[in-house]
C-alpha cells in the first residue's frame, strides 16, 4: 500500500485528480471504477476543471460505479445516478453509452448483477477503482461481515451507515435499507485502487484498513492483499495510524528514487 498524507481535503482532492488524469492520459480508453459520497466530490470538481481548462479528454473513458441505493429510481435526487450526472458526467465529454451505474430498480436482480459483472469483464476489467471508506470500514456497500470474495449483489445497509447517510435525506426513515453494490471480490479485481479518506471520523476505519488484521469486520482491510493500492488521506484521517511518520518517510524515499 502506498500511503499519501496531504495537509487537507483540498490537497487530497487535487492529488487524487492528478492521479486519475495521469492514468487517463496514459490510457485514453481507461476503465474507471467510481464512487459517490462526500469524499470524492473535490476530486470530481478538480477533474471537471481539468476538462474545462486543460482539455482533459474523457471521450474514450468507460466508467462503472460501485453502487446504487435499492430501490430508488435514477431520477431521485439522492440516487447515485443523479449524483454522478450532477457532479461529474454532465460537465465532461464522456460518452453516455460508456457510463455504467447499477440500476436500483431492476426486477430480476440476480440476473442483472451477473450482467453488470459481465459488462465489467467485457470492457477489459477496471483499470483504476476509486474508493471511499465508511466509518465501519465498508467499501462500496460491503458492510462488516461481507464475504471478502463477494460479487455484485443486493446488500443490507448497516445501521451506522444509515445514520451517516441520513444527512442527505429529509430524515433517517427515508434512507434506503438496501443497496446494489459491487462485491469485495469485484473490487479486488481492479488493476489499481485509490482509496480516499478525509476527516477525523474516518481515522479509526483507516487505522483498521491499513494496519489492522485482514478481516470481514473491516472489509477495506482486504486491500492489504491488493498489489496496487494508493491510500490518500488528509491529516485528520491519518491521525490514528501508528506508523504515520514511517509512511511519510517511505513516500519521500520512493519519490526521490523516481526523481533518480
Ligand atoms: C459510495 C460508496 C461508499 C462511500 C462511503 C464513504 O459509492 O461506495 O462506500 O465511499 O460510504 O462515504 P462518504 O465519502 O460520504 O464519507
Amino acid at each position: 500500500m502506498r500511503i499519501i498524507i496531504e495537509p487537507d481535503y483540498q490537497a487530497l482532492s487535487k492529488k487524487a485528480a492528478q492521479i486519475v488524469a495521469q492514468r487517463i492520459k496514459r490510457k485514453p480508453n481507461i476503465v474507471l471504477g467510481l464512487a459517490t459520497g462526500l469524499t470524492p466530490l473535490g476530486m470530481y470538481r478538480e477533474l471537471v476543471r481539468m476538462h474545462k481548462e486543460e482539455g482533459l479528454d474523457f471521450s474514450k473513458v468507460t466508467t462503472f460505479n460501485l453502487d446504487e441505493y435499492w430501490k430508488i429510481p435514477s431520477s431521485h435526487p439522492q440516487s447515485y445516478h443523479f449524483f454522478m450526472w450532477d457532479n461529474l458526467f454532465s460537465h465532461i465529454n464522456i460518452n453516455p453509452e460508456r457510463v455504467y451505474i447499477p440500476s436500483g430498480t431492476v426486477d430480476e436482480v440476480e440476473v442483472y448483477c451477473q450482467w453488470y459483472e459481465e459488462e465489467i469483464r467485457r470492457a477489459g476489467g477496471i483499470d483504476l477503482q476509486i474508493l471511499g471508506i465508511g466509518r465501519d470500514g465498508h467499501i462500496g456497500f460491503n458492510e462488516p461481515g461481507s464475504s471478502l470474495s463477494s460479487r455484485t449483489r443486493v446488500k443490507s445497509i448497516a445501521p451506522e451507515t444509515i445514520e451517516d447517510n441520513a444527512r442527505f435525506f429529509k430524515d433517517k426513515s427515508q434512507v434506503p435499507r438496501y443497496a446494489i453494490t459491487m462485491g469485495v471480490g469485484t473490487i479486488m479485481e481492479a488493476k489499481e485502487c485509490v482509496l480516499l479518506a478525509s476527516g477525523e471520523s474516518k481515522a479509526e476505519a483507516i487505522r483498521k484498513c491499513v494496519e489492522g488484521p485482514i478481516c470481514a469486520e473491516c472489509p477495506a482491510s482486504i486491500l492489504q492483499l491488493h498489489p496496487r493500492v494508493i491510500v490518500i488521506l488528509d491529516e485528520e484521517a491519518s491521525q490514528r495510524l501508528n506508523k504515520k511518520e514511517y509512511y511519510r518517510y517511505v513516500e519521500e524515499m520512493s519519490l526521490n528514487l523516481r526523481k533518480g
